[in-house]
């Protein structure tokens, strides 16, 4: 309730921030969710382009979405960024401003626009997705530049913000795939698909460590990786391995095997960063401690299964009616987190104007 009040003062009537921003007319508004991988996404061929190495497997989630609306503005002579409310700098804005120049030359359009962007995750919880974030931007801002784009094109684009937000077009489980050749070839064949999986509802129980700001951003721990790390190219082998288990499992709806292979493919990704010079670690002892948690409920005969990604937050798979067990003992491994269930959520949508 309190994300979708937050909302509401962003976009509603009464709750513009400044009359500039009224003139501007209602705009295009989005809401998308962040995702989880299951097979992880780590590292880029092309860096420019947004190109992974490998393919990768996410359940999009249904906590923590981002309110996204663009409005053109053709008085403007650059874009305007909000972020969370506050004008956006540096890198965060240059990613932003670099994703509509590419909006408008797919819409053969010129005018600038005005992002305002709201992201409902917990301030400082380090789960402040890209994904939710570009996947929503992919959204409004097609919209707003007249674009009409089919999923696919919309998750080609996405990407290119952020690999991960490709597969967060999609609600329930997508894959992302890496793509093949170089260049053109490679820019159209990398792009997430739905995974239809009805019947497969499992929970997600959401760790968070606190843990403080991230020392190392995901885009450069992965490039770091790629370049020095001795087991990634082991990691990224064993990772198509991964994938074509993950698809059986899946298609099974075997929780227990879906579990061990996300575990295993998160612990390999950790393992190549921390072999990278200098290494990258994103575990914290508090991590390590709901890691415990976590063989601890399979010793005492619960399924629950980790995964991590460029932070120190835990993501645990499990039945939905184990859930309750789950968060207690995985607060009690580390009474410093917080717990929060996730179950699949939506894909990327536009508001409709009833919402707005
Ligand atoms: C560890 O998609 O955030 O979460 O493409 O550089 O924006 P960029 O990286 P991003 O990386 C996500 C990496 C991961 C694993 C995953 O989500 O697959």
């Amino acid at each position: 309730p309190t994300e979708e009040a937050g909302f509401a003062e962003l976009t509603g009537p009464t709750g513009s921030t400044g009359p500039q921003e009224s003139l501007l007319g209602p705009g295009s508004t989005a809401v998308a969710h962040p995702n989880i991988a299951l097979i992880k996404y780590w590292g880029k061929r092309d860096e420019q382009l947004v190109i992974p190495y490998v393919d990768s497997l996410s359940m999009t989630l249904d906590v923590f979405p981002t309110h996204t609306t663009v409005r053109l503005d053709p008085e403007a002579q650059t874009d305007g960024v909000i972020l969370d409310g506050r004008p956006a700098e540096g890198e965060p804005r240059r990613r932003v401003v670099v994703f509509l120049d590419l909006v408008r030359e797919l819409a053969g359009r010129t005018e600038r626009a005005a992002v305002d962007t709201r992201n409902a995750v917990p301030t400082g919880a380090g789960l402040a997705s890209s994904a939710s974030g570009f996947a929503a931007l992919a959204v409004a801002a097609t919209a707003a530049y007249g674009l009409d784009l089919d999923p696919t094109a919309l998750s080609r684009l996405a990407r290119r913000g952020s690999a991960s937000a490709s597969r967060s077009i999609f609600g329930g489980f997508a894959l992302c795939h890496a793509g093949r050749g170089v260049g053109e070839a490679a820019d159209l064949s990398s792009y997430a698909e739905p995974v239809p999986l009805p019947d497969f509802d499992p929970a997600l129980v959401v760790a968070l460590v606190n843990a403080g700001p991230k020392a190392v951003s995901s885009r450069a721990a992965m490039r770091r990786t790629v370049e020095t790390s001795p087991l990634y190219q082991a990691w990224a082998t064993s990772s198509k391995g991964d994938l074509t288990d993950m698809r059986a499992a899946l298609l099974r709806g075997d929780l227990e095997a879906v579990g061990e292979i996300a575990e295993r493919n998160a612990l390999g990704m950790h393992a190549t960063m921390l072999a990278a010079r200098p290494a990258v670690r994103y575990l914290s002892p508090a991590t390590v401690a709901v890691l415990d948690g976590v063989l601890q409920l399979r010793k005492d005969g619960v399924a629950a299964y980790a995964t991590m990604d460029a932070g120190p937050n835990v993501k645990v798979l499990c039945h939905p009616e184990a859930a309750p067990r789950v968060a207690e003992t995985l607060l009690a491994a580390a009474p410093g987190c917080s717990v929060l269930t996730a179950r699949r959520g939506p894909g990327a949508r536009l508001r409709t104007a009833d919402e707005q």
